[in-house]
């Protein structure tokens, strides 16, 4: 018989061949084993309700029948050809219908990957350079998305702020850094610049809401200063509605990323504009010149297509979106009523689709005001939730369309015990 390894056992092994002792994206001492529906489990066969959902593809659960059913279905028949295969197209055809955004879309293998060549489309298009981000703001982790993301210490806008060793100074000269929620901030810095290609948005930033009119507000300015209108709907497309969070806020970008659920837990993203702006990845149409190479191995891998693909279908049928978003808000209200059960200032912040808890009385509408959080209640908390069998990021809590009333039931249990816990610090 096979010989089960303990965490503890894996934990050592992994931290024998891998650096820091993991991937890189989560606490290295918990070692997943097994996901099913809307359970995940640990090396030493702990069960937990997840809320982490693979940092957010596995918005159906795991392991979906469906989804495993057109996944087996495509593996006899390859797994990756590199060439151009039917299911990549259908795929295409498939986001090309639900985005207001993309007339077109060009795949990549990663998240962080399609907004690089967001970035690269937009200054290909405009012929300028400047790339304004907003502090906080998550895109990936290519050397101008690793500005300003969480920086330590508060540099003066716009200064640029790497928080990544390896990344020279004139990539940092080529950004312009806003705070989230602040037009005039942007406006101030299209008047002052005019070599600004694109300004990238999360229209959810973490878990921190686009305040009332600010997203419409980035589409007037862009529009004004000819400056283009990045997206990064790598979390909130397919999640706050089908068509993302350009369906719901009713305001569309000229590019937009897309990943997670579209990959249906595989390695698939995409990149997506109008036709004319999308020219510039075909030579035929914009010529030597004005051509951005891009190509890929595991582009459009048909396995990814096929997961992606059924995982929509999944999410088009009637009902799904308020299902999803009455889920979330019984865990938000949950998590509200505990907290103020015990006297704990606190906001719940972001949409029922993605949210996360605030330990501060004082409204938060960008990463500084962020910072008026109280991370040592948020750490008690997320400790507290995971003994009472929760698993979720620190700092994110993503519903599942898998999760049951036993699992709220656990959940709420553990609520229960977090709220006591951190009225206790
Ligand atoms: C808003 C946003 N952009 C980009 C990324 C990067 O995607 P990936 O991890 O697939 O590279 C993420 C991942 O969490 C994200 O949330």
């Amino acid at each position: 018989m096979q010989k089960l390894h303990t965490q503890a056992e894996w934990i050592e092994r992994a931290a024998r061949v891998l650096p820091a002792a993991g991937f890189g994206n989560f606490d290295p001492g918990t070692i997943i084993t097994r996901g099913e529906g809307s359970r995940v489990w640990d090396a030493d066969g702990r069960e937990f309700v997840d809320y982490l959902i693979g940092s957010g593809p596995m918005l159906l659960g795991h392991g979906h029948a469906e989804v495993i059913e057109a996944v087996l279905q495509q593996l006899p028949n390859g797994m990756t050809f590199f060439a151009n295969n039917d299911k990549g197209i259908e795929l295409a055809e498939a986001i090309v219908e639900a985005v207001p955004a993309c007339q077109q879309v060009r795949f990549v293998a990663s998240g962080g990957e399609a907004d690089m060549y967001a970035i690269r489309l937009a200054r290909a298009h405009t012929g300028k350079n400047k790339i304004l981000k907003f502090e906080g703001g998550y895109h990936g982790m290519s050397a101008e998305a690793q500005m300003s993301l969480a920086p330590s210490r508060m540099q003066n806008f716009p200064t640029a702020l790497p928080d990544s060793a390896g990344i020279p100074q004139s990539v940092a000269d080529e950004m312009l850094i806003a705070p989230y929620n602040d037009l005039a901030a942007v406006e101030a810095l299209l008047i002052e610049h005019s070599d600004i290609a694109a300004i990238i948005a999360e229209p959810l930033q973490r878990i921190i809401p686009a305040a009332p009119g600010f997203l419409q507000g980035l589409r007037a300015l862009c529009d004004k200063y000819h400056v283009l209108l990045i997206f990064d709907e790598i979390v909130t497309g397919f999640r706050l509605a089908y068509g993302g969070a350009q369906e719901r806020y009713g305001v569309v970008p000229d590019i937009c990323t897309l990943g997670k659920i579209i990959g249906g837990g595989f390695a698939l993203a995409a990149v997506g504009a109008t036709a004319d702006i999308m020219a510039h990845f075909d030579k035929s149409r914009v010529g030597a010149e004005q051509w951005l190479m891009q190509l890929g191995t595991l582009s459009g891998n048909p396995v990814a297509a096929v997961a992606g693909l059924k995982t929509m279908e999944v999410l088009r049928r009637p009902g799904q979106y308020d299902r999803l978003r009455a889920l979330g808000q019984t865990l938000m209200d949950m998590q509200s009523a505990a907290l103020s059960r015990e006297g704990i200032a606190h906001q719940i912040c972001g949409d029922p689709t993605l949210f996360d808890i605030y330990f501060t009385a004082q409204s938060v509408l960008d990463y500084r005001s962020a910072k008026h959080d109280t991370p040592t209640m948020g750490a008690v908390w997320n400790s507290k939730l995971r003994e009472g069998g929760v698993f979720k990021s620190p700092s994110k809590l993503y519903p599942s369309l898998a999760l049951t009333d036993e699992d709220l039931g656990i959940t709420q249990m553990a609520i229960d015990a977090a709220a006591v816990a951190v009225a206790g610090i």
